[in-house]
Order: structure tokens, then sequence, then C-alpha cells
């Protein structure tokens, strides 16, 4: 492993984290942004930072989708919900970056706290409700950007409000897409259907995140002209029988171009949780180690399903590079990551793409996309 990162892989568990893990996770979040808005401004720290974590490798360069990400790993949605780490993401080492959740309508977030940690478990505790400040208001702020850099991509849900009627939910996300259009500076969209913290909408039938409800969005969708791809955020913990019907409902529609392997965990009987520090956790849904074994299931299960017709990004769970590959193997085209930044460190980015090179390396293949699914028929 480069010293540099293990450095201060070294450093952030020793001394950083447990300092960090002090602080409300709330507080921490913000002051995280901020910094990371306030670093991105300089080019100088910018380019330090690149050399310090960065790794760049050809084998891991892919085009999925007529876009060429230098890497595989990206920064999932739920932390850069302002586009503060627009223009730091790339240093930090991501392939690719998305910003959101956003939603039409600005939402300030459900009451604090909205995150909180559970460091046995591995998993953190989210409870935010898409706090955002509006699709519009978002999208000013990152503009086009005159460097070349991995693509940016937008999380688009329904603003977390009461609706009068299912109609009225689609019509607000159908708007969301419209209005995010007009923007430039980013280069592809995630679709969000499966937030499970959005407390307004639990009322309104059908679900979103049903066949149903899938079906009548992506129909209100359709006529909408989008240039750039479409991937569809995915709950997680569904039957085999229940997702592959969500699949087979958005297979129709050509410009939905991926599906991403899955969003938060809801059921506190998993045996990932430490039993002590899961009884004492307040409402919301957990990311990381809980989320890890059924998404990777998922994703073994949907490349058999799919033969080709999506691109699969897996997330969940992933803290090292042997986590990344094993998604890889199972089916991910990308990989993207939230929870093993926090736990590990911002130099884990370019740990885990070394660490990836040297599987690629081992395993004799030539490149990323070579070993995509390669294992999705074990298990
Ligand atoms: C703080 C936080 C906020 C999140 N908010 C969103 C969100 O707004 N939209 C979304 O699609 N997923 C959201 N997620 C889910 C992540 O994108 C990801 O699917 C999940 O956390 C599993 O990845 P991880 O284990 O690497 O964190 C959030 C996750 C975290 C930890």
């Amino acid at each position: 492993m480069c010293g540099k990162r293990a450095l201060f892989g070294w450093m952030y568990q020793r001394l950083l984290k447990p300092v960090l893990f002090r602080f409300p996770a709330d507080d921490v979040h913000e002051r995280f942004l901020a910094i990371g808005r306030s670093l991105g401004r300089s080019r100088s720290i910018r380019s330090m930072i690149a050399w310090l974590w960065r790794y760049d490798d050809q084998r891991l360069v892919q085009t999925v989708s007529g876009l060429v990400f230098p890497n595989p790993i990206g920064l999932s949605a739920g932390l850069d919900y302002r586009a503060d780490l627009s223009a730091l993401a790339p240093s930090l080492g991501f392939g690719f970056h998305s910003i959101g959740t956003l939603t039409l309508e600005p939402y300030a977030g459900n009451p604090r706290p909205m995150l909180d940690r559970l460091p046995k478990s591995r998993a953190l505790l989210v409870n935010k409700g898409f706090r955002n400040e509006g699709i519009a208001a978002v999208l000013a702020r990152i503009g086009p950007s005159a460097d070349p850099r991995p693509p940016r991509g937008v999380s688009i849900g329904a603003t977390n409000r009461p609706y009068p009627d299912f109609s009225a939910l689609i019509a607000d996300i159908v708007d969301g897409f419209r209005t995010a259009e007009r923007f430039a500076g980013f280069d592809y969209y995630e679709l969000n259907i499966s937030c499970p913290n959005l407390v307004n909408l639990r009322d309104v039938k059908p679900e979103i995140g049903s066949p149903e409800g899938l079906s009548r969005l992506l129909a209100a969708l359709s006529p909408v002209v989008l240039a750039r791809p479409v991937f569809i955020k995915m709950p997680l913990e569904r039957t085999e029988a229940d997702m592959l019907a969500l699949v087979d409902t958005a297979r129709p529609h050509a410009f939905i171009k991926g599906l991403i392997l899955s969003n938060l965990a809801k059921d506190r009987s998993n045996p990932a949780f430490d039993r002590a520090e899961i009884a004492k956790a307040g409402p919301g849904n957990f990311s990381g180690k809980p989320t890890q074994a059924q998404s990777n299931a998922m994703l073994r299960t949907l490349y058999r399903h799919c033969r080709g017709r999506f691109v699969l990004i897996g997330t969940g769970g992933v803290f090292t590079a042997e986590d990344a590959y094993a998604k890889i193997l199972a089916g991910a085209s990308l990989v993207q990551l939230v929870t093993g930044m926090i736990y590990e460190g911002p130099q884990v980015i370019g740990s885990i793409n070394a660490g990836l090179a040297e599987y690629l390396v081992r395993d004799g293949y030539a490149s990323v996309s070579d070993a995509v699914g390669a294992r999705a028929d074990r298990g």
C-alpha cells in the first residue's frame, strides 16, 4: 500500500476519528462539507490532495453508458446534498460522484438527529428525509466546469411533503427532472425510488417503489427528453420476486440505463448489527455493513437476470478493496460508498483503487470490465 495513504489512514484511525466521533454526527457532517467546499476552491490544494491520496491506473478506466469513468469507485448519494464536494471529489480519488438526493422543493430535513453512528455494527443511522435546498438552487451553484472531470450525477426523488394523491407525487418528480435538465455540469441521473425515510409519503398509494408505482412514474417520465442516462436507486430488503418485478417494469424504458443496488437497510433483526447497539438506535435506517450481504446477493441475481440490459452499480458496505472487488465480481460495473469513507478516512478511495488494480493483476484480468460479473454464478 502507498505510504502516504497508509500513514494518513493510521492517523485517521488513531487520532482524527476518535475525536470526530465524540461530536454529534450531524455537526461533523456539516463541518466536513464546509471544509470540503473551501478546500475544493484552491487548485493547489486540490493538486496536493490528489498527490497524497488519488490512485490512477489504466486498468480501472471504463466507458459505461457513454461516460468515461477513470475508476469504478464513486461517492454514493446522501453525503453531498449541497454539491459542496463537486470540486474536491476527483482529488479525493473518486471516479464519479453523486449529488443529492435533490427534490423539486427544498426540504429542511427530519428533526435532528438525522445521523448517528453504530461503530460496532460498522453502520450509520440515517433519518434525513432528503434534506436539501431544491434542485434548481443546487444545480445553479455547480454550473459547467472548464476542466475535464469524472462523471458527476444528480439523484432526484420526491419532495418529502404530503401529497393529495399519487399523480401529484409523480408530477413533483417529473418536474424535478424537467428542472434539472435545464442545467449543465452533471452527466447522469439517479432516480431514487427507495428512500425509507420519507415520513410524509407513507400514506400515498401505490408506493413509488412498487411495480405499479414505478410503472406509472416511468410512463410519466418517458415523454421528457433527457440528455443523460438514468440509473434507478433500488430498495434493499425485497424478495427476489419483488426485485425482478421492478426490473421487468423498468426494462422496456430505454432511457433507464442502469440499476443501483441498493439503498438503506430497515430490518433491525439483521445479524450484522451488534445487538446492544441496535437496541438503542433511534428512528431511521441503516447504511454500511448491514447492507452488504443482501446488496451483493441481489447484484448476482440481477446480473444473471438482466443479461446486459442494465448497467449495475453496487453500493452497500464497501470498506476495503476486497469489498469493492466482491461487488465487481458479482456483477457491478461501478461501485459507490459513503460509510466506508467515514469509518476508514478519505484516503480509503485511493487505497481501494490501488487494491483493485492488484486484484486484477493477480487474477489475470486486463481491465476492470473483464472482471465484471466473473463470479455472478457463485452463491
Ligand atoms: C448519511 C447518508 C445519507 C444518505 N442519503 C441518501 C440519499 O439522499 N439518497 C440515496 O439514494 N441514498 C442515500 N443514502 C444511501 C447511500 O447512498 C447508500 O446506498 C447506502 O448508504 C449504502 O452504502 P454505504 O454502506 O457505502 O453507505 C444515504 C446514506 C447515508 C449514510
